[in-house]
């Protein structure tokens, strides 16, 4: 816990350095209009200064490859939040290369030859002379908008396109009625903004838990979610990290409140397939890592096979086998190859008078059925009755439901797959079993106390703010 127990302290140095390093730079535009394109060597910077928009190139080794991207203006070691052309750098000569405001109500970036590189796609047709009724903002949350000076309606924002961060103020759209679902994608390397191998978003069948993607391979899961995190709680917070449901949408915000201090903190997933939340040190003047996922390889998806599962407790995580089982090759899980997983100790007949073992603290395994609409014991029933199913779990979304449903009775009927073990956080997982009824009752009892311990420690969070924003993470990612 030694990064948790720092934070008020370092938070606070972060914030004294920010307010005497902080520059009025209300010299710079932060607005690209209508025939004044902005050329190499020119940036945009927000009206407060902390996100600059221009050209770039990511290192000194491939200064033939050029990018438009947002970048903080005040920060030595350039980081950039967002890339426009990340499929098409600028390779040709730059000096004429520009990004401009068109008649079509679009933001064009063209290489020297007056190719278009990239392109806001909106492609509506306006009369000439409105052409100069419309503009494009680099606001101060790093969000480049283009509107319409008439109506400001906005015609599109960068927000809606993210590429590889987040920043606060900035959404991750999960699940949609007719949109398309928004991912993060990584950076191909250190220094190529090119899309890479990992991505980070939603699972497009079950909105319950989201991933990070080697290519199409699931790379790491979230736990799946017990509960919708209340927003009201989070926006006394610092930092927060929360799932809004709207009618038609589900999305992921990542945020401060607003009228809090300025911290600069954004959420990435880098070149290697590590998500980051990491904040700017600006006495020591490095990003420090607030959170990354994964910690360790045990917890990749699927690391320790079927029935097996990454123990978090240990000093070093190490993979072992659920209660009952024991690993499939034997020799293979010494020498550190768990991938076959384990298997039951002894084969069992399912009759109906099996029970279920708990297993608490768990992130539950992946490829469930979310049964919807059911009691905690209709769903120990739904499971018990059926011989295929292996396991349940079981929670309710006390803060928000979905389309009325606020139950979550998950089934699992094949193996049981990237499983861990926290001492914090995790939730019960009901393994089926043959025990007698007097155990099934200790359970039961357990249980319940359990519930009242949780919400007991939910009330103690609210006050230590800082903390219950990283439970939040460790819930949600
Ligand atoms: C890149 O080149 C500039 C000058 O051309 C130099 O100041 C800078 O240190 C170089 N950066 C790296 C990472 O080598
Ligand atoms: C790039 O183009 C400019 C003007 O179009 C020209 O002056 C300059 O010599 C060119 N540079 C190179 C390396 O071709
Ligand atoms: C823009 O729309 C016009 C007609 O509405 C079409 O002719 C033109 O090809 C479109 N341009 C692009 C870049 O899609
Ligand atoms: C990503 O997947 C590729 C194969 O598709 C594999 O070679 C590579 O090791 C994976 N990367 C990580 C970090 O697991
Ligand atoms: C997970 O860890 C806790 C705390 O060490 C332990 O009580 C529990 O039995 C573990 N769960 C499993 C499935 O091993
Ligand atoms: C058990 O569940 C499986 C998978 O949902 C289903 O195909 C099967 O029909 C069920 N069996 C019974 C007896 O309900």
């Amino acid at each position: 816990m030694p990064i948790y127990s720092s934070l008020p302290v370092y938070a606070i140095l972060l914030l004294l350095s920010w307010l005497f390093s902080s520059v009025p730079l209300c010299a710079f535009d932060n607005r690209l209009v209508a025939g004044k394109p902005l050329s190499p060597g020119s940036v945009l910077i927000s009206q407060d200064g902390v996100f600059a928009l221009g050209f770039f190139f990511p290192s000194n080794s491939t200064k033939n490859h050029h990018y438009v991207g947002i970048w903080y203006n005040g920060i030595p070691e350039r980081t950039v939040v967002w890339v426009s052309n990340r499929a098409a750098p600028i390779t040709t000569n730059l000096s004429s290369a520009n990004l401009a405001v068109t008649s079509s109500s679009d933001i064009v970036l063209y290489d020297s030859d007056g190719h278009v590189l990239w392109t806001t796609n909106n492609n509506i047709s306006i009369d000439k002379d409105a052409v100069a009724s419309v503009e494009a903002v680099l606001d101060n949350t790093g969000n480049f908008i283009l509107r319409s000076l008439a109506d400001s309606a906005i015609l599109w924002q960068s927000f809606d396109h993210p590429t590889d961060t987040l920043v606060p103020g900035m959404n991750l759209r999960l699940s949609h009625n007719t949109l398309p679902l928004q991912h993060l994608v990584s950076w191909k390397g250190q220094h190529d903004p090119s899309p890479g191998e990992f991505s980070y978003g939603a699972n497009p069948k079950s909105l319950l838990q989201c991933f990070i993607w080697n290519g199409s391979r699931p790379h790491l899961r979230s736990p799946v979610w017990t509960n919708y995190l209340n927003m009201d709680r989070f926006k006394k917070s610092a930092i927060y990290l929360a799932l809004h449901y709207t009618g038609d949408e589900v999305y992921m915000s990542f945020g401060m409140p607003t009228g809090s201090f300025i911290l600069l903190v954004r959420m990435e997933i880098d070149y290697s397939g590590k998500v980051n939340i990491l904040s700017w040190d600006s006495n020591m003047l490095v990003w420090r890592a607030l959170y990354v996922e994964p910690q360790h390889e045990c917890n990749m998806y699927g690391y320790c096979g079927p029935y097996g599962y990454c123990d978090n407790t240990e000093i070093v995580p190490v993979c072992k086998c659920l209660d009952g089982f024991e690993p499939t090759d034997g020799k293979g899980w010494i020498a550190g190859s768990f991938s076959q997983g384990c298997r039951p100790k002894e084969v069992r007949r399912c009759t109906h008078g099996d029970g279920f073992l708990a297993f608490p603290g768990m992130k539950v395994p992946d490829k469930f059925l979310h049964v919807l609409s059911k009691s905690f014991d209709e769903c120990t029933e739904e499971c018990r009755s059926n011989c295929s199913c292996v396991a349940y779990a079981y929670s309710r979304m006390s803060n928000m439901d979905i389309d009325g449903d606020d139950t979550r009775c998950l089934v699992w009927m094949g193996d049981l797959i990237d499983m861990e073990n926290n001492t914090q956080g995790g939730e019960n997982l009901y393994v089926r079993t043959r025990i007698l009824q007097g155990d099934m009752r200790k359970i039961k009892t357990l249980e319940i106390v359990l519930s009242v311990v949780s919400s007991f420690l939910v009330l103690i969070c609210l006050g230590l703010i800082w903390i219950y924003a990283f439970r939040g993470w460790k819930l949600l990612l």
